[in-house]
């Protein structure tokens, strides 16, 4: 990618390019801890606007993923517990975490309007973007 665009450039950029690829990658965003206030906050994103521009460590999908350091997937949304809901639109879920020098800084979040559409080879694909993201908040 090219150097001279930001980070968050760089983060829309693959934003957009997995939700322009991948049918089922209907809403591609990422969220950042601040460990501080045990928060996340929104990061870049395509797809719909949602009001969960910050989220609480250990609520919803991805404020568990903030602390069990653990990819998520929820095949369906509506047989899901400590779920925070965006759109009705939204049927699954993937939330990868991202690991910078070995910390969960933050996670990828994709949701998807097809029941149940993410495999293992989505979670082996978004760990290995998310290594390859990492490196951008290495440089
Ligand atoms: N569904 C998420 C909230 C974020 S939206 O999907 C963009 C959750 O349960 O944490």
């Amino acid at each position: 990618l090219n150097t001279t665009l930001s980070r968050d450039e760089k983060l829309l950029s693959i934003c957009k390019l997995l939700s322009d690829s991948i049918d089922y990658y209907n809403w591609v965003g990422f969220y950042f801890a601040n460990q501080e206030t045990k928060t996340l906050h929104l990061g870049p994103y395509v797809g719909a606007e949602t009001d969960h521009t910050v989220i609480p460590f250990g609520k919803g999908i991805c404020g568990q993923v903030a602390v069990s350091n653990e990819n998520f997937v929820v095949p369906d949304v509506s047989a899901q517990d400590n779920y925070i809901a965006c759109s009705f639109t939204v049927k699954s879920e993937i939330v990868v975490p991202l690991f910078v020098n070995g910390e969960n800084i933050g996670q990828i979040d994709i949701d998807s309007h097809v029941i149940d559409p993410f495999t293992k080879a989505d979670e082996k694909f978004l760990e290995f973007v998310n290594q390859e993201i990492a490196k951008i908040f290495t440089v």
